[in-house]
């Protein structure tokens, strides 16, 4: 399945919304809405109104009109054929007799699975690409090489719609690596996941000056944030239904959100750094997601800030395991740390450095697609306001503010 089939009920009787969850939730890909969701849906079990049938009728064309892919599933305890025909007359493409069993409820969700998969098979020809950029543990890189790998396709592909998300939930800074004011963010978006739509999601994205579309956490280190299971899916398929190419900052901890990014990924790529114990747990970890059996080369290893001497130690980590790796940044902490403070990508900032040429020229790997040569990228030595001018300000706070050139 493409994506989660979100499902809103509408129903006077707790015992069939019991009844429907229970069997819904026993398949897959179903996220059913607490209380009436008002956002995008894809299924809508509605109770007619037996006082008042032609109102329920009435309300099922309105609804169609405005939302022509929703499928409406009506229920009653009793529906004579007249009025059985006036609801598909309506609309209405199933009916669901009280109180709702099994035998009924399975056949009607498997036939409505089946349009679904017609109507999506379409919508994923052209659905962009998701590269989740996964650290196998903080401070190796994992936010810069996110953050430059989605600017480069930008700047590469001025004209596409490229976005970046940072799924970091335990202290995401990436409004600072792109110098970028973020009052929400994901946790803002989660509050009611059935209500999310493409306008509620568009209107949280922040516009980056290469014309990146920027997706923060909106939460900080020390908040206890959990995102409800199948957020992240349904966030994703919102995301790439308009973004030709999605970058995701996964941070390092592998936790429920992070997983659902993973399985919805095209392509996973890996930081890590040739250090002793950085190399053990990369072992580890790659363990843990081969049990996940993505397709080959799902899964692609970078090491970060890599140096020619450590020639031999690559080796034999790449026999250790037994892996090839994908690609080697330079070790360049003056550009990459320099690029941080000032909230300019190292392909904007440092772009005629070795690390800077290596994300122009690299990118177009790790997202299936050669991308015009942009390594000449002219090295533009944009003035920015300072790194803790830039911090505070998020907080509202001025340290000596000058006018920032982005
Ligand atoms: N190729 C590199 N060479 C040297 N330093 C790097 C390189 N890439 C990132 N860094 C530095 O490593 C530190 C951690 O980077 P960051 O992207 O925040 O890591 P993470 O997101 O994994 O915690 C930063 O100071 C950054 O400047
Ligand atoms: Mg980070």
């Amino acid at each position: 399945m493409a994506r989660l089939i979100a499902v809103s009920i509408d129903c006077r009787s707790e015992e069939v919304r019991q009844a429907f969850e229970e069997i819904a939730s026993c398949r897959q890909h179903y996220l059913i809405a607490k209380g009436q969701a008002t956002g995008a849906v894809d299924m809508l079990l509605l109770e007619l109104d037996s006082f008042r049938p032609q109102h329920t009728f009435e309300r099922v064309r309105q609804l169609l009109s405005t939302a022509p892919d929703l499928e409406v599933f009506l229920t009653a305890s009793h529906m004579d054929p007249q009025l059985l025909l006036e609801a598909f007359r309506s609309g209405v493409k199933e009916f669901l007799p009280q109180p709702l069993t099994r035998q009924d409820v399975e056949p009607a969700l498997t036939r409505f699975e089946e349009r679904f998969a017609c109507k999506t098979s379409g919508m994923e020809l052209q659905a962009g690409k998701v590269v989740a950029v996964f650290g196998v543990r903080g401070g190796v890189g994992t936010s810069t090489v996110a953050t430059n790998l989605a600017v480069s396709v930008q700047q590469a592909r001025r004209q596409e719609p490229i976005a970046l998300m940072d799924l970091d939930l335990y202290g995401g800074d990436l409004g600072l690596f792109l110098d970028l004011p973020v009052s929400q963010g994901l946790t803002h978006l989660t509050r009611d996941i059935s209500r999310l739509d493409d306008t509620i999601l568009r209107s949280t994205l922040v516009r980056h000056s290469s014309g990146l579309q920027f997706l923060a956490s909106g939460c900080d280190a020390y908040d206890d944030w959990k995102l409800a299971p199948g957020s992240m899916m349904r966030i994703l398929a919102l995301l790439r239904s308009f973004h030709r190419h999605v970058f995701v900052d996964c941070g390092h901890i592998l936790e429920a959100s992070v997983r659902e990014v993973l399985d919805s990924a095209d392509q996973i790529i890996v930081v890590t750094t040739l250090s002793l114990p950085v190399i053990r747990r990369t072992k580890r970890l790659l363990d843990v997601l081969a049990e996940a059996r993505y397709p080959v080369g799902k899964v692609a290893l970078v090491v970060n800030r890599y140096e020619q001497e450590q020639q031999d130690l690559l080796q034999e980590t790449e026999t250790l395991m037994n892996c090839k790796i994908s690609g080697l940044i330079p070790n360049d902490y003056g550009s990459a740390s320099e690029a941080i403070q000032h909230g300019k990508p190292l392909t904007m900032l440092a772009a005629k450095t070795s690390i800077g040429q290596w994300y122009l020229r690299e990118v177009g790997r790790f997202i299936g697609e050669p991308v015009q040569d942009i390594a000449s990228y002219a090295n533009g030595q944009v003035r920015s306001q300072s790194f803790l001018g830039r911090c505070f300000a998020n907080f509202g706070m001025e340290v000596g503010r000058k006018p920032s050139a982005v």
